[in-house]
Order: structure tokens, then sequence, then C-alpha cells
């Protein structure tokens, strides 16, 4: 069964443990939290404080993606607030086997980005070592925005590069996935979809989500 990962950059801001909760309640598998630093990207979100109030709404596992620079500045700070994932940008520092470690020493899974333009030879050197390969379909920084077609073959050759290692790490998609798309995205190897736009901008969640879920794992 692919995941399916509401990306609360598109909810409703001023409500959003409601937001949590409704998709929660409407069939999410984990809720994916956008961290940005108006460094890394151009635009700010949220911080450990706001992630830690959140965790006390849901048991839902907590997918945060970090778009910093030098996380590992923070990646303590996260583990605490209550983060079960911590995704970083291989872009985003100079020692990526470092960063993993740090988040591995927290009992935290490792997961690591790349952005649309960053080719996958970036991180088989450290695949062995981390829980979650997160694949950008957008440029990172907003929601809603056009998923870019030539990642559909990113997403497979990722999937063949991690084929018959022993622990193979989850396949993430983010960035632009829709009713549409999302067959194809699970079809070439996602194991865990993030969507924002398509969730939170639609009127009925519970809709989506199931339809999503039917479209991912119908192949
Ligand atoms: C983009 C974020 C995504 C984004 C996805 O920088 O990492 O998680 O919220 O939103 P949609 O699904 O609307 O493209
Ligand atoms: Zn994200």
């Amino acid at each position: 069964m692919k995941i399916i990962a509401p990306s609360i950059l598109s909810a409703d801001g001023g409500r959003l443990s409601e937001e949590i909760a409704a998709v929660e309640k409407a069939g999410a598998d984990w809720i994916h939290i956008d961290v940005m630093d108006g460094n890394f990207v151009p635009n700010i979100t949220m911080g450990p404080a706001i992630i830690s109030s959140l965790r006390k709404t849901t048991k839902l596992p907590f997918d945060v993606h970090l778009m910093i620079e030098n996380p590992d500045r923070y990646i303590e700070s996260f583990s605490q607030a209550g983060a079960d994932i911590i995704t970083i940008h291989a872009e985003a520092t100079n020692h990526l086997y470092r960063t993993i470690d740090l988040i591995k020493s927290f009992d935290k899974r490792a997961g690591v980005s790349l952005n649309p333009a960053t080719p996958l030879v970036q991180i088989e050197d450290v695949i062995r070592h981390i829980d979650l390969l997160l694949i950008m379909t957008v440029n990172p920084g907003f929601g809603g925005q056009k998923f870019i077609a030539s990642s559909l073959s990113k997403i497979s050759r990722a999937n063949k590069m991690m084929e018959g290692l022993p622990r193979k790490p989850m396949l993430e998609v983010d960035g632009g996935v829709n009713l549409q798309n999302i067959g194809d995205i699970a079809e070439a190897g996602a194991d865990v979809i993030v969507a924002g736009a398509a969730i939170f901008g639609s009127d009925d969640y519970q809709k989506t989500i199931a339809t999503m879920k039917l479209a991912a794992n119908n192949n």
C-alpha cells in the first residue's frame, strides 16, 4: 500500500490542528511538514515550536522536510519537537554522511532529498545508509506548482538504483502531485506520495485521498 502524506503547507495556517485532524480522519498516513528558512528556498514557514504544539494533536507520523541551509544546527530541535522522519537536502549540507548520522543518533528515520536539477549520482554513496529518498518534482519553495514531467524517469531510475539493496530506502515523491498523475508516479516506483494543493484545495478531503489511494494502488 502506498503512503499518502498531505503537505500542510497548503492547509489553512490559522487552523492547522483542525486541518491535521481532518486529513487524519480522511485517511492520511503521514503528515508532511515543510520547513523553509528563506535562504535555501525563497519562502519561510514554521519551526520546531509549532511542530511541537502540533505533535499533541495527532499520532500520525510527522514527515519533516527540511528545506534549510546547514541543517545540522537544527536536527536536535526538530527531533525533540516530535519529528519521526527528518529529511534534509543533499544540496544544503557539505557533509551529507555526517548529517545522516546525526539524524540517526536521535533515533529518527533519515531522509535525503534532491532538487529537480540534482542528479541521482549525488546520493549513490550514501544510499545504503538512508531510510528514505525524497525526489522533488517541483523546485521547492511553494505549494501548487506544476509537476516537472521529466521527473517520472528520475523516479523510475531511483527505484532501479535502490533495487537489490539489503534494506531498500522508501522512495518519496513531492511536488505537483494530483489525481491525474498519481497513478504514473506510483507505477514509476514511489512508496510515499506527498500532496498539498490537491488535497487541501479540494472540497472533500476524504474523497480526494480515497481516489488518490485507489489510483496509486491500482498497478
Ligand atoms: C514544496 C514542498 C512540497 C509542497 C507540495 O517546496 O516541499 O511539500 O508543499 O505541494 P503541492 O502538492 O501543492 O505541489
Ligand atoms: Zn515537502
